[in-house]
């Protein structure tokens, strides 16, 4: 009864350990969720305010599938002020959330057997998206140090995306100019679309965000995603948009007007506010990550465990030197740590985990004297 296409998605290895910790919780026991990829912050009011008031004044209709105009236009206007490009309402959609917006994008372009290419590691979503359409992900390594990866090896005639996320998940690398500028060269010499997930890109604590828009001749190419969830503490309110030829977001909107047809009307007032409004919370809630960041780093080092320094987002990519579902499991059922295997994020990292700092100073202080009698033990 059940599709090919259903079963080639496999469940989420880290499923087993985010029920666990759900379960653990539940019975009372002192959990400490270093597994979960959401700031803690509540959304800030003005933002909340702004949907409360969309509501009042009875915006609970079927909106545009492209979004309502006043989003559309201040995403317009982001893309200026933010990336220094010129776009035009057609080149926008608004989604319910980051991952759909990717989801569709890549189920508009890629086309069975095309080859997606992926940096390992990378978040979990990326593969099964192009699973779900039956392109082929070809996993390509980083250099040393994760800042490159030899892109150049494992481009071929079959080659259709290329997929970038900086600031990175789980790595919190930030890409650097040369690395964008390589995948730059080879998308236009090989003829290859680039889907950018940006959705990090303020939160970054050193380096520079870059983003391949703004190489020559890369703004047809790029499918450029962001989003709400982590920029304004939205996670829930599923909210994200795309970029990206008129041709593509098109398409993008067939498959959005057919299926989810548009995102929740009041949650696109809200998020009007969030990128006209002030930007002070998001400098504060960076500001926070920064702190926490440099906690865990800090209490890693006297651990003596080593890490990918992470400039940007809020995970740190752990090498723990061995079997990473195991060492989580048994960190959770004896410390009651939720921390992610690595071997979820893709081929290489069986041996590492990632741990989100999207939690409080008090929590990473604790989970540090945890991971330490851990590793002690
Ligand atoms: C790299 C990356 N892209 C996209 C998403 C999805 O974000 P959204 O909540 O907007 O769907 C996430 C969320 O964890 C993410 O880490």
């Amino acid at each position: 009864m059940i599709s090919r296409r259903a079963k080639s998605i496999q469940p989420s290895a880290t499923l087993s350990i985010s029920s666990k910790a759900k379960e653990l919780a539940r019975q009372g026991k002192p959990v400490i969720n270093m597994g979960v990829g959401e700031p803690d912050f509540v959304t800030p009011r003005h933002i909340i305010d702004a949907a409360v008031k969309a509501l009042n004044e009875g915006k609970t209709f079927y909106t545009p599938a492209r979004g309502i105009p006043e989003l559309v236009s201040a995403i317009v206007d982001w893309a200026k002020r933010e990336r220094g490009i010129d776009v035009k309402d057609e080149n926008v959609i608004v989604t319910p959330g980051a991952k759909y917006a990717i989801f569709e994008a890549i189920m508009a372009t890629v086309e069975e057997n095309d080859e997606v290419i992926l940096l390992d590691p990378s978040w979990v979503s990326y593969e099964p998206c192009v699973q779900m359409v039956s392109g082929k992900v070809v996993w390509v390594p980083h250099s040393e140090g994760f800042e490159d990866a030899p892109l150049e090896d494992y481009v071929s005639s079959k080659t259709k995306m290329i997929i970038i996320n900086s600031p990175s998940n789980p790595l919190g690398v930030v890409y650097p100019k040369n690395f964008l500028k390589k995948v730059r060269d080879i998308a236009v010499d090989h003829d290859v679309l680039v889907l950018s997930d940006e959705i990090y890109d303020k939160i970054v604590f050193e380096g520079e965000f870059v983003s391949p828009v703004s190489f020559d001749d890369m703004q047809e190419r790029t499918i450029m995603i962001n989003g709400f969830s982590k920029t304004y503490a939205m996670t829930g309110w599923r909210l994200g948009f795309a970029i990206a030829s008129e041709e593509i977001t098109k398409h993008m909107l067939r498959i959005q007007s057919h299926s989810v047809s548009h995102p929740t009307s009041f949650v696109q007032y809200a998020g009007v506010a969030a990128l006209k409004g002030s930007q002070k919370c998001v400098e504060e809630m960076v500001a926070e990550f920064r702190v926490r960041r440099d906690m865990l780093m800090r209490g890693l080092d006297e651990i003596g465990l080593r890490y990918a320094p992470p400039k940007g987002a809020f995970y740190m990519f752990v090498d723990v030197g061995r079997d990473s579902m195991e060492f989580c499991k048994e960190l959770l059922e004896r410390e009651y740590v939720a921390a992610t295997p690595g071997s979820a994020f893709g081929k290489a990292f069986n041996t590492w985990i990632r741990l989100s700092y999207a939690t409080s100073r008090q929590n990473i202080e604790e989970a540090i004297r945890r991971l330490a009698r851990f590793i002690e033990a």
